[in-house]
């Protein structure tokens, strides 16, 4: 079990944060539980029901067809945390599943139970213990001991429950929680997930404690000299007496290092809040940016009577945001967004995303070239907004939905609360794409959304990622800066700046190119888009995107739908396709052919990238259409040695020629003043002969949920890879790890997810291993007939 405590002075732990993933059990299907605390004869359950649902006997009961039944442990499956059940399932083809099954990747998500027994102790007694689900999708119920808590509909916001009333302490015996997850309905038009896919995490403060999501910390003045930091502090006193209070605040580099500490006190009545602002200063400060992700902490106590009751960390970073006119700012610098904007599912898992895998994405996203990540269209996991603090990304953050209902505004509420102090997050987005844009009535509700926004976030503007309203019922006026998604049709965007030049802009959307990858004709029965193609209408080719961001700053940046394909949404064939088509990478992280435009448009190194591949087998001498991405001069194409033409490259668009196939060496030069920088070989390969294994790692944490995603590749004799290699690989795994997933990224595969095998999708696949709880070895073995097997060895430490 993971634990992570603050230690203070005498190395004496205060709040606890311990990670409640691991240890519980699932049932799938519904159980009918009537009643939940003492339900009696009146819930439809004899008195030794009741007895049973309480958890006194450490069980549940429920009914079964009216009939009620017993508890039976072999109904239920060990999992750990995060799940998501509906990966697991088989792909459905039929149009009545569900409400939505194309969009939903045609997986079932349907009603599922989650429980765990587990014990507190005596020790814990006086405690304030309260649990924070991440995200569970979606409206779930909770019950302790037999006590319904609550209940959460958000598929996307964190729920958080005060248990410490309903807990049994050291002898008063074993705690059962209980979580039904009803994932019948669906929040989006993509692939959602089902279960608790999300982080669970069991808090335990003294009751003189920071308020959940209780501290904001901004840096409202910066210079080369100083920064000023203000610090915001919400302390909780769940104590039935008065309690005065010091909080004390301690401003850390990186380095741990003491920079500042602040000291206030406070009086807080019993059973009620009290803030406390304090402004401290950091000297020469160190900004934050994508690019040198400088980042700062304040350590919180609360003390009384100079004994230490409570401690809180905020991770913070010193910089500056505008989006102007003009175009957005970062740290006074025109800093226009290279953003992808992404659904947070990934091969093999679902949502069910460990934290390692949302690294991985990010760092491949990096890699690219790109600055900006948009959480579409729904907040992330807390813990990806860490990683893009750290790596440096910056983040749109998403509300889901255009509603300023109860629930539409604690959502919101919730969301701001938790990522208002991560530098990484530059900007909120209010809604996408809802219907009532550009409507009186749309508009009052977005009001309030934004109204919400700046009195809890006065650091940060909003957007809204429009498709359509942009000059109708004052609707843009109610927003900081306006997003544009797919503002390129009919020049709206440009149009708008003429028209409005005051208003500042955003792409909060573009591109939508579809291509599978490794393909190079369209085949519809097959599901494959052609990397060839020119996409779809609405869409642009990779690249000219960008295009328009370079010839019209003031729009800010972009954000490419999407970094990566993801399930649903197969659009444009639907059926046999379960995943989308549209990631500039595949569902695994393998790129496309159009993440070459990226990289040439978004880094300063020389790319140039040939495609199609070069096996074409029963083709020679036919005519075949090559192009290339590059953000060099001139690119010329040789076969076989022999030059073919020497190109002008215009930038953000690709070269083609049209050249009779000859198999051998297909090879691009890249021209700098007249200098070549940069080559790219394709070459016509052999059969099949050898698999290859590389793995992002060599150790993993023996914590239970670190991940090696290793990559496979189907070789020919030579060591080239393969590129319409269709092997299926079986994996076998020994040691302290096992196999939570594989992929392949073809957009049609209906192969299980979670079993030990997979078929190579034009000459790739990939398996995710994950680490057990205990140090040793993983030994991972790849075989399939006609191939030589290959072998990789991880250590756990
Ligand atoms: C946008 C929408 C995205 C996705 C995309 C496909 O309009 O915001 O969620 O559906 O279209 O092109």
């Amino acid at each position: 079990m993971l634990l992570f405590a603050f230690f203070n002075g005498m190395a004496q732990s205060k709040r606890l944060k311990e990670n409640f993933d691991s240890g519980w059990q699932f049932h799938k299907g519904d159980i009918a539980l009537k009643r939940a605390v003492k339900a009696g004869k009146q819930g439809g359950l004899t008195d030794a029901d009741v007895k049973v649902i309480t958890g006194e006997e450490a069980i549940i009961a429920y009914t079964d067809k009216n009939k009620v039944a017993e508890y039976k442990p072999s109904d239920w499956r060990k999992v750990n945390l995060p799940h998501d059940w509906s990966v697991e399932d088989s792909f459905v083809h039929d149009n009545t599943l569900g409400s939505r099954p194309a969009s939903n990747g045609y997986l079932p998500g349907g009603i599922g139970f989650y429980r765990k027994e587990f014990e507190i102790p005596e020790a814990d007694n006086g405690k304030v213990i309260s649990i924070e689900f991440d995200g569970i999708f979606r409206n779930s119920t909770i019950w302790v001991n037999g006590h319904l808590i609550g209940n959460h509909q958000s598929g996307y916001i964190p729920s958080n429950y005060n248990l410490t009333d309903v807990l049994r302490y050291g002898k008063e015996g074993k705690n059962v929680i209980l979580v039904k997850v009803d994932a019948t309905n669906y929040e989006g038009w993509w692939y959602e997930g089902a279960g608790i896919y999300r982080h669970v995490w069991l808090l335990k403060t003294d009751k003189l404690h920071v308020s959940r999501f209780g501290t904001f910390v901004t840096t409202p003045k910066i210079s080369t000299d100083s920064a000023l930091v203000r610090i915001k502090t919400t302390v909780q006193n769940e104590y039935k007496l008065a309690k005065t209070i010091s909080v004390v605040s301690k401003i850390l580099d990186n380095t741990g290092m003491v920079l500042n500490t602040l000291t206030m006190s406070q009086k807080i009545n019993p059973y009620a809040q009290g803030e406390v602002v304090q402004n401290g200063a950091i000297l020469s400060p160190l900004l934050w940016s994508p690019e040198s992700p400088n980042l700062y902490k304040v350590l919180t106590e609360v003390v009384e009577n100079g004994k230490v009751l409570d401690n809180y960390e905020t991770t913070f970073g010193v910089r500056t945001i505008e989006v102007t006119t003009n175009g957005f700012f970062l740290n006074g610098q025109l800093y226009p967004v290279k953003g992808t904007a992404n659904h947070q599912d990934f091969a093999g898992v679902g949502v069910a995303v460990p934290d390692k895998i949302n690294e991985y994405k990010i760092k491949l996203l990096k890699e690219m070239g790109c600055n900006g990540y948009r959480a579409a269209h729904n907040p992330p996991t807390p813990e990806l907004l860490d990683i893009c603090d750290r790596l440096g990304m910056l983040v749109l953050d998403e509300n889901r939905l255009l509603s300023s209902t109860g629930d539409g505004i604690k959502d919101l509420t919730t969301l701001i609360l938790r990522d208002r102090n991560h530098p990484s997050v530059f900007m909120w987005c209010a809604e996408n794409e809802e219907p009532l844009e550009g409507t009186t009535m749309g508009g009052r509700i977005l009001e309030k959304l934004v109204g919400v926004t700046h009195k809890l976030d006065p650091t940060r503007p909003v957007t809204a990622a429009m498709n359509h309203g942009w000059d109708e019922g004052g609707y843009s006026d109610l927003l900081d800066v306006v997003g544009y998604n797919y503002g390129q049709r009919g020049m709206q965007y440009v149009k708008d700046h003429e028209k409005f030049p005051q208003r500042k802009m955003f792409v909060t959307e573009s591109t939508s190119y579809v291509s599978t990858r490794g393909e190079y004709e369209d085949n519809k029965e097959k599901g494959f888009v052609s990397n060839l193609g020119k996409g779809i209408s609405w869409g642009m080719s990779p690249g000219k995107d960008w295009e328009q961001i370079v010839q019209y700053p003031y729009l800010g940046g972009m954000f490419a739908w999407t970094g990566f394909d993801y399930r649903g949404e197969p659009t444009p064939y639907q059926w046999p396709c379960v995943t989308s088509h549209f990631g500039i990478m595949d569902l695994c992280g393998f790129p496309k052919d159009g993440y070459y435009a990226y990289k040439a448009a978004w880094t300063s190194a020389p790319v140039v990238h040939v495609f199609p591949h070069w096996n074409w087998k029963g083709k020679e001498g036919q005519k075949i259409k090559v192009q290339a991405y590059t953000n060099c001069q001139q690119v010329e194409l040789f076969i076989n040695g022999e030059s073919v033409g020497k190109k002008e490259a215009v930038p953000f668009n690709k070269l083609e020629w049209e050249v009779e196939y000859r198999a051998g060496k297909l090879e691009a030069r890249g021209y700098n003043r007249g200098k070549v920088v940069v080559r790219d070989i394709i070459e016509t390969t052999t059969d099949p002969a050898r698999i290859d294994l590389n793995s992002d790692c060599k150790v993993l944490k023996a914590d239970g949920s670190d991940v090696a995603i290793i990559n496979v590749a189907v070789k020919d004799a030579k060591g080239r890879v393969v590129p319409n290699a269709s092997n299926l690989i079986k994996f076998h795994i020994q040691g302290v790890g096992r196999i939570i997933g594989t992929g392949n990224g073809n957009p049609s595969s209906h192969e299980p997810d979670k079993r030990s095998q997979r078929m190579a999708f034009n000459g790739y696949c990939q398996v995710l291993v994950q680490s057990d709880e205990a140090a040793g070895e993983i030994r991972l073995k790849a075989t399939s007939e006609l191939l030589r097997p290959a072998e990789i060895v991880l250590k756990v430490n």
